[in-house]
């Protein structure tokens, strides 16, 4: 559906939980955080309902985020039901990769269409320090069984922030030698990560420049994301760019996102949006959920403000609440 500033609204988020395997430095603090409990979180029946009447409403396309998505129970389930509604063409899923390849055959069945896999750094103690856990193997088995499904198209998400600088390259050599994404999302000032370094787009850019010479421009992949690509001699794959910070693409935003606690969120920065949890506890048809979907989407701010704030954010949440 087109919002107020003609931005056809197309893609929702959905954060299936807000619980995790990892505990990244800069989404969650090291005593660990307070679980949502199960009741506020929604059911696996209220988001494919939800999903329903998005998919009414013109939204093609559907990602399930998190926390991490995977630990939550019946994860495939609600790939299924999504899968299978009507106007929908796409459901894919962004994990930290932990408990992609143990799931991957249940995912493929309920019809998954692709993954997106967070990967900061390939260094197994480097790994350890950022993400709290040693589980770099397994999320390295992931990303292999991710690439040998046929057809599907892989995207890496990795997070430079001075720490992992030394991995920027390894890392995007994986787009050298498979045929597959690597973008680099600029550190976002939201809760833990407004207290982290950022390398910006231009830093990135001339580290690759270093190491594999100019960059290519490449045309904008479907789906109207945000990144901007490129590419390098040599390489099969792409490298992408999210800068929200010195890349401002909110004029071409098209995503609202969808909670674990059933609160649709118009946009990363600010609170506003419609608790659609509220209206389903108060057994709202399917013309009220429909009705306070179009009028939160009417309302979607027209752009984030992080920089003027002086990088403090309305958003106090973690990304783990949010779901990227
Ligand atoms: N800024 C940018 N990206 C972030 N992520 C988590 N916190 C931030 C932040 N403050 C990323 C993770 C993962 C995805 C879900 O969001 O690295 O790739
Ligand atoms: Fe988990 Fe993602 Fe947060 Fe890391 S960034 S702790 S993988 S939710």
């Amino acid at each position: 559906m087109l919002d107020s500033l003609n931005r056809n609204i197309d893609y929702l988020r959905i954060s299936v939980t807000d619980r995790c395997n990892l505990r990244c430095t800069y989404c969650m603090p090291p005593e660990g955080i307070e679980w949502i409990p199960h009741r506020a979180i929604l059911t696996v029946e209220e988001m494919i309902r939800l999903s329903r009447l998005f998919a009414d409403m013109g939204f093609r396309r559907i990602r399930l985020t998190g926390g991490e998505p995977l630990v939550r129970k019946g994860v495939e389930q609600i790939v299924r039901g999504i899968k299978d509604l009507p106007g929908i063409e796409k459901v894919t899923l962004t994990t930290n990769g932990v408990l992609l390849a143990a799931q991957l055959p249940a995912l493929l069945d309920a019809g998954l269409d692709g993954v997106n896999i967070s990967l900061d750094t390939l260094d197994r103690a480097q790994f350890a320090a950022i993400a709290r856990r040693d589980e770099l193997d397994r999320v390295i088995a992931g990303i292999h069984a991710a690439l040998a499904v046929p057809g599907w198209n892989v995207k890496i998400n990795c997070v430079p922030s001075g720490e992992n600088d030394a991995q920027l390259i390894p890392i995007a050599a994986l787009a050298r030698d498979h045929d597959i994404a690597v973008r680099f999302i600029e550190m976002m000032p939201i809760g833990l990560g407004g207290t982290k370094q950022r390398r910006t787009q231009a830093e990135v850019l001339a580290m690759l420049e270093d190491a594999f010479g100019g960059a290519i421009a490449c045309a904008q992949p479907d789906g109207g994301g945000p990144g901007e690509y490129v590419t390098f001699a040599g390489f099969q794959g792409r490298v992408g760019f999210i800068s929200a910070m010195t890349h401002k693409f909110c004029n071409r935003c098209n995503r609202v996102r969808l909670s674990a606690t059933g609160f649709l969120k118009t946009c990363l920065q600010y609170e506003t949006g419609a608790d659609l949890k509220a209206l389903l506890n108060a057994g709202a048809n399917d013309d009220t959920l429909r009705a306070a979907i179009a009028q939160a989407i009417a309302m979607k701010p027209a752009s984030h403000h992080f920089s003027e704030h002086g990088e403090t954010m309305d958003e106090t949440r973690n990304m783990h609440q949010i779901g990227g």
